[in-house]
């Protein structure tokens, strides 16, 4: 008892001196940046998230990082990457962004992979605080019909999802508890990925338009789309672009431009288009392989 009064006491002055709204100024007049992790990791790898934030703090002095983290550590944030309902994190992120003081002014978002649709959810049901420039690194955002590779291989919960996949991605059940099924998009059943996908039709305007999800989605100012060209997970690539297959088979692909989404403008993006919202980046090399002078040149003049 008296040890953790003394550790209150002791805190009290610290609290003060760090509490309170963070001005500009703080941060050497640069916008917070929110990053959301891939599938098999999690927000703090110092391979991957840690290097990431790291080096964004060596070129942006000053810069304030939030790697988001869902769920109460490293290792439950790593398994909810593949088993929490994705409608259910988008809106835990989306209170954890609304009450960090660092974000009240607007920050720009970078989403890894699934982390790319996901906080593509967050930026059309969460207009606040507001999301300035989304960049969208090897993001999947109409979906995948495959799983190729998994991150690491080595996992047998690579085995498993693919297995349920094939069992019935559409299935309540499969929907509501293995991430990827949330995202996973068979062209050769479009009814059923209309009618069930619980979190990619949805954002993707499938079954309704929702008004409200186009308005916010054109507030951002960019939205940057990187796609990898040796990518060997994703699949089709041409996800990553927001492009997929066309409906009915699976072999022949169609652009964003190409699809009914843009042509009756559902959700904005052909607005965005008109508007030069929209980028397209291309880089060479596997799912997220990129070099630190390809990132500095391409993505860090968004987030400056
Ligand atoms: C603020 O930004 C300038 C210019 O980028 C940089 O030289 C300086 O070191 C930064 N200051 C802090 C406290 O990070
Ligand atoms: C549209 O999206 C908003 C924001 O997420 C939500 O509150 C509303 O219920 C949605 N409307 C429909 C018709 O789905």
């Amino acid at each position: 008892m008296t040890d953790v009064l003394l550790g209150l006491l002791l805190a009290a002055p610290v609290l003060l001196v760090t509490g309170g709204p963070v001005s500009v100024k703080d941060h050497n007049g640069t916008t917070p940046l929110v990053i959301w992790h891939g599938m098999g990791d999690n927000c703090c790898n110092p391979l991957s998230m840690g290097a990431v934030k790291k080096m964004l703090e060596e070129d942006i002095p000053g810069i304030h990082v939030l790697s988001l983290m869902v769920g109460k550590n490293m290792i439950e944030d790593t398994e909810n990457g593949f088993f929490k309902d994705v409608n259910e994190q988008v809106s835990m992120v989306c209170s954890q962004l609304a009450q960090d003081p660092h974000l009240k002014g607007g920050y720009n978002a970078m989403g890894f992979s699934q982390g790319a649709q996901f906080l593509r959810a967050v930026a059309q049901r969460c207009p606040s605080p507001p999301m300035k420039t989304l960049i969208s690194v090897g993001g999947q955002h109409q979906g995948v019909y495959g799983l190729p590779r998994c991150p690491g291989e080595s996992s047998t919960v690579c085995d498993f999802i693919r297995k349920a996949l094939n069992n019935g991605a559409y299935t309540e059940l499969i929907q509501k508890h293995l991430v990827q099924a949330q995202y996973w998009h068979d062209p050769l059943n479009d009814d059923l990925y209309k009618k069930h996908s619980l979190f990619l039709a949805d954002i993707n305007q499938e079954r309704v338009v929702n008004e409200t999800y186009k308005k916010n989605l054109q507030l951002l100012e960019k939205f940057v789309m990187v796609k990898f060209l040796q990518d060997s997970m994703v699949d089709p690539v041409d996800s990553e672009w927001f492009g997929f297959l066309k409906s009915g088979q699976a072999k022949e692909t169609e652009t964003l431009q190409e699809s009914v989404l843009y042509k009756e403008d559902r959700l904005g993006l052909a607005a965005m288009d008109a508007a030069g919202k929209l980028v397209f980046l291309a880089t060479q090399g596997d799912h997220l392989q990129f070099t630190r002078e390809w990132f500095n040149q391409n993505l860090l003049p968004y987030l400056r």
